[in-house]
């Protein structure tokens, strides 16, 4: 197989690359909102249905038997690429929100009281700001940003208190692309205080890169497969398996029970307690043909080549004047975020648009960051392993007739 330095290869596996929009070839810069999906992906899950869809851990005939080793199978495929102790630890969810809301909902429930902390950043996604308010009575303690987009991490050890319970923090921004040195967290976090747990929101670096959750250390991560190449409907949380196992289930109903009677119930242990009612089979099956992708392609080679196109992004970007960027981390992702000082984002977008061009437009699910950052929004281009520089040529002449109409 090819690899990605082949990226005609590369986009050949996209069928929705070869489309148009309004009359022109798709540049589709809008990766970090959802990816596009490989034809391997496509393939996997309509075979599936076609061939010998079932439902899982329930049937003993043949193709249920099936169903629910592919399923499994997937687990394991997961719990390698994140480098897991166990294939015990890989909870199947909806999506990173659903993940984060299990977390709260259950582990959340029973070990927070009235008066606790939890530490987040002023660049989260709503996804992990939200769960955390709905919990009764906890005080939620927000680690400023430096001018660069950065996380202010003196800020950060000083916040850390008695009080301390959970470091919520996302990995790499899905707003300003800055990557978060989680590792260093986890550690000063564990160092002030060994029973303090740490989330990570990986939703965004589990697509740019190894995810390895022994390295970072931490209690908990999350991600969304759609991000990842795979289809919507299915997202992982990834615990310890002792943490895990003390947590009392988050949904209640079939297969995620031992035993059930009128009386009461017992539940399985993990990852099972946590998966109530018919998964999404065909999703889950998607999403590893999604890995399997992405590991044939190799995440040397893609966080390489998006490097490359973040450069060639920015370059092309410096062709037009009167851009302001927020997030210039040296340390970042194929995430560029900026406003035009002579015409609203969403104008903008629209002649993006036309021409072909899709970014995204708006707060990103991060409100509170815009309001720190004094902005409603941004324009956001944002890169994936088949961005090519046709993409961004068309971004930036599609910001120069922008340029020309509105200002
Ligand atoms: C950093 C980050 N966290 C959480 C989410 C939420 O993902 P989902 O909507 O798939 O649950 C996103 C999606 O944009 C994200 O970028």
């Amino acid at each position: 197989m090819a690899g990605i330095t082949d990226i005609g290869y590369c986009r050949e596996n996209f069928p929705i690359l070869s489309e148009e929009t309004n009359g022109q070839k798709l540049a589709y810069l809008d990766t970090a909102s959802s990816a596009q999906k490989p034809q391997a992906v496509i393939d996997k899950m309509s075979e599936m249905m076609s061939s010998y869809y079932a439902n899982i851990h329930r049937g003993l005939y043949h193709f249920s038997q099936m169903a629910t080793q592919e399923y499994e199978t997937v687990r394991g495929k997961v719990a390698d690429f994140i480098k897991a102790y166990s294939v015990n630890e890989v909870v199947f969810t909806r999506n990173t929100t659903e993940a984060i809301n299990l977390v709260a909902s259950s582990w959340g429930k029973a070990n927070l009281k009235s008066g606790d902390e939890i530490i987040i950043s002023a660049m989260e996604h709503h996804a992990n700001i939200v769960p955390w308010q709905l919990i009764d009575g906890v005080k939620i303690k927000v680690v400023p940003l430096m001018k660069d987009g950065t996380l202010d991490f003196e800020a950060f050890e000083n916040m850390l208190s008695d009080r301390t319970k959970l470091v919520s923090i996302v990995h790499v921004s899905n707003a300003l692309g800055t990557i978060n040195p989680v590792t260093k967290i986890v550690k000063k976090a564990k160092a002030f205080n060994g029973d303090i747990m740490v989330l990570v929101d990986a939703s965004q670096s589990i697509v740019h890169g190894g995810v390895d959750v022994r390295e970072i250390g931490c209690d908990f991560l999350v991600f969304t497969g759609h991000k990842l190449y795979g289809p919507t409907g299915v997202g992982v949380l990834w615990g310890r398996e002792q943490i895990l196992n003390d947590m009392p289930p988050y949904q209640g109903g079939g297969d995620m029970i031992e035993n059930v009677s009128f009386e009461g119930t017992t539940f399985k242990k993990a990852p099972g307690r946590f998966e109530a009612g018919t998964p999404a089979i065909v999703e889950v099956i998607g999403l590893g043909a999604a890995i399997d992708f992405v590991r044939t392609i190799g995440q040397d080679n893609i966080a390489a080549h998006e490097k490359n196109m973040l450069d060639a992004l920015m370059r092309g970007l410096a062709k037009i004047d009167g851009l302001k960027y927020y997030g210039q981390s040296q340390d970042k992702v194929g995430i560029v975020s900026f406003v035009p000082e002579w015409a609203h984002p969403s104008d903008v977008t629209m002649i993006l648009d036309k021409c072909g061009v899709a970014v995204r437009t708006g707060h990103h699910c991060c409100m509170p960051l815009m309001k720190t950052l004094g902005i409603d929004g941004t324009i956001r281009a944002s890169i994936g392993l088949y961005s090519n520089q046709n993409d961004i040529d068309s971004l930036v002449s599609g910001l120069k007739k922008a340029k020309e109409l509105l200002s």
